[in-house]
């Protein structure tokens, strides 16, 4: 953003496909005050996705778009963008949404929808970002926050973290070190965003000083 530094209280919609850990986080630091934000709605395209029993659990509207009654991704995506203008909703928030993104939901939401991978991108991109690391061999694995384009987890970078990958690690092993990494990097990114500190310029985002 480069319309200087924001005040307010960013508005957030969520999309989430299962656990919801991520979101979680995120009411969280809302909750205690630690991040400037509202989360307006919860979109899931599974009906029992634990993300949506969490939402509900803090009063935030939660909507189950079933992939099944649109006529294909377009369209389904096409829905969501609308959904989430109506929500008014200023930036989309990825959290565990395992479907492609496509145009119809990018446009609308340029350089306002953020995602997390499990793996320090570029490497590693797609699923099973934990288990692609184990299996090359890597020291050092992470998450990172990025913008969201039409690739697969191709967006500009944000913020990431890395964590070690032990000598006896499992996925599972690997894939908790991470989450929790996850669970603090998410929300710092959503912050610096609310604050308009967030510069895109190419594949580069900066992060404008304050004095
Ligand atoms: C996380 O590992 C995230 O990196 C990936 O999906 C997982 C979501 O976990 N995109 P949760 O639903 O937030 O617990």
């Amino acid at each position: 953003m480069s319309d200087g530094l924001r005040t307010g209280v960013v508005v957030l919609g969520v999309l989430a496909s299962g656990s919801g850990t991520n979101l979680q986080a995120i009411i969280d630091n809302i909750e205690t005050g630690r991040l400037s934000a509202q989360i307006a709605v919860v979109i899931s395209d599974k009906a029992n996705a634990y993300a949506l029993d969490r939402a509900k659990k803090h009063g935030i509207p939660t909507l189950f778009l079933n992939p099944a009654d649109h006529a294909g991704r377009s369209a389904y995506n096409k829905k969501i963008a609308e959904e989430l203008a109506k929500h008014g909703v200023e930036l989309v928030i990825l959290a565990g949404f395992m479907r492609i993104v496509t145009r119809e939901l990018i446009e609308p939401f340029c350089n306002r929808i953020m995602n997390i991978h499990p793996a320090l991108l570029p490497a590693f991109p797609g699923l099973h970002g934990q288990k692609q690391a184990l299996d090359h061999g890597v020291k050092v694995a992470g998450a990172t926050v990025h913008f969201v384009d039409e690739g697969m987890d191709t967006g500009p970078i944000i913020a990431q973290a890395a964590v070690p990958v032990l000598e006896d690690d499992t996925e599972e092993t690997l894939s908790a070190r991470i989450l929790e990494q996850e669970h603090i990097l998410y929300s710092r990114a959503i912050r610096l965003f609310a604050e308009g500190k967030l510069e895109i310029a190419g594949r580069q985002v900066k992060v404008k000083k304050t004095d």
